[in-house]
């Protein structure tokens, strides 16, 4: 990544790196000494906090996945880390003092690989503890084809879940095989089918594109038996191929499939008239769709629950450490559900962000959405212009990825299907050293 070249982002490979939050938890390192978190939060906005709660549990291991999951948990596993999930909520609720959820998010992993009765244990838990639930605000879940059974929905559902988001790949077997995943056309849309009796406010449908044996027409075809769920979301993601990952050990890697696929895939949601709000994200205009949310990510504090969540503060992030291969999450998880109540009141592992990095964060959160930055907004927040704070913003006009005017700075159509390499090319030289020097396990 040290090596990205301007020349590189306006014409090399579009797919560097998916940048959904900055830095990087690779840019992490242990904080010592730990900080107590009671004095971490004391001087922070806690009235519009996100709430993220972190299940690393599936019922496979998709070859192209590299999020923080494991696939063999047996169901006392499972006990022990909502055990732990309780006591580091009450931990959190000790040292913030008073505070206010305007989101809240369960992720993984497959959330809905936990039971019905215990899913109902981890909304009570967090409930009790931390007064976080999902009723009375927006609350997104994330489950798989196999997991979203009718009970386990009805159980978000009862709990005031707005939005449920399923991963689906693809419609044809196919092509999931091949990502090393075990799905059925029939089971997806099933699945697809509970989801809506449920009668959840917003669905989101996670595609991939770029896999093998991905021709246009299929990837069109796949596109359409979405569209006819007319979810309220769809996320098109590129397939990628990481370290130590399934598919990451055989080196694939296609740019122009992907880049074809994401084109296509951009110009058939526009003509059924979705709006697209970056180059993974597009949502259908009326539906209840989870961007139009209060949270504004870059100023109001994230906590994360769970052995894989960020939490942030205006300028300290910090999370448990990271891992992607198998034995190396499951001693963490092992190690987290461990954890006694006095640990999780305090902060061990982190990256406390200079000043350059808060500005860096501000803009790529902001460019990397279509609607863009607004110049004044920025200008107000960190004193000067932006252009003239970051002169890669300028350069980026220059090759006509960025289209500059008196009020926005925003991703031209070229520049918005190379996201992923403005991304990381606008990473600070310090967060790129700590992420290259990061050791993988
Ligand atoms: C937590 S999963 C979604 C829920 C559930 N675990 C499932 O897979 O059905 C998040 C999404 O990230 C995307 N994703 C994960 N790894 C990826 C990769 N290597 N390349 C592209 N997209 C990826 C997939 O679309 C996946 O649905
Ligand atoms: S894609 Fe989803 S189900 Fe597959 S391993 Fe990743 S988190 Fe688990």
């Amino acid at each position: 990544m040290s090596g990205l070249t301007l020349d590189a982002v306006a014409s090399g490979s579009p797919y560097v790196g998916y940048v959904y939050s900055y830095p990087h938890k690779t840019a992490h390192r242990p904080l010592e000494p730990a900080l107590p978190l009671a004095r971490v939060w004391a001087e922070e906005p806690k009235e519009g906090l996100f709430g993220y709660v972190h299940i690393p549990f599936c019922e496979m291991r998709c070859g192209f996945c590299n999020l923080f999951t494991t696939t063999d948990a047996r169901r006392g596993q499972v006990t022990a880390y909502l055990g732990a999930l309780e006591r580091q909520a009450a931990a959190v609720a000790e040292a913030l003092g008073a505070w206010r959820f305007a989101r809240m998010a369960v992720g993984g992993g497959t959330p809905t690989y936990l039971e019905p009765g215990e899913l109902e244990r981890l909304f009570r838990g967090l409930q009790d503890n931390l007064r976080l639930s999902p009723e009375g605000r927006l609350a997104s879940v994330e489950t798989s084809p196999a997991t979203a059974t009718a009970e386990r929905l009805a159980v978000l559902k009862a709990w005031g879940v707005h939005r449920v988001s399923i991963g689906v790949q693809s419609f044809f077997a196919d092509e999931t095989d091949a990502l090393y995943r075990p799905q059925r056309a029939a089971e997806v849309e099933a699945a697809l089918q509970r989801i809506r009796d449920a009668g959840f406010r917003c669905l989101n449908i996670d595609l991939m594109y770029g896999g093998a044996g991905q021709t246009p027409a299929r990837w069109q075809a796949s596109l359409d038996a979405a569209l006819a769920w007319a979810p309220e979301e769809l996320y098109l993601y590129p397939l990628y191929v990481r370290p130590l990952t399934g598919l990451g050990r055989r080196g694939w890697s296609w740019d122009d499939q992907r880049l074809d696929a994401y084109r296509r895939g951009r110009e058939r949601l526009l003509a059924a008239g979705y709006e697209q709000v970056s180059m993974r994200m597009f949502r259908r205009p009326g539906g209840d769709a989870q961007d139009s949310l209060p949270y504004r990510c870059d100023q109001d504090g994230m906590i994360g629950l769970g052995c894989g969540a960020r939490s942030y503060t205006r300028r300290l992030h910090y999370a448990w450490p990271y891992a992607v291969a198998r034995a190396a999450v499951r001693s963490l998880i092992e190690d987290y559900s461990g954890r006694a109540r006095a640990d999780f009141a305090l902060a061990h592992h982190g990256i406390a962000l200079a000043d350059e990095d808060i500005l860096r964060r501000y803009v790529l959160l902001s460019l990397l959405q279509v609607r863009g930055l607004a110049r004044a907004e920025a200008k107000a927040r960190f004193g000067r212009d932006p252009m003239a704070l970051l002169p890669e913003l300028e350069q980026l006009a220059a090759r006509g990825l960025v289209l500059a005017t008196d009020d926005r700075l925003a991703l031209t159509e070229r520049g918005l299907e190379r996201s992923d390499a403005i991304g990381p090319w606008l990473f600070s030289q310090a967060v790129r050293e700590n992420m290259e020097t990061f050791t993988w396990t």
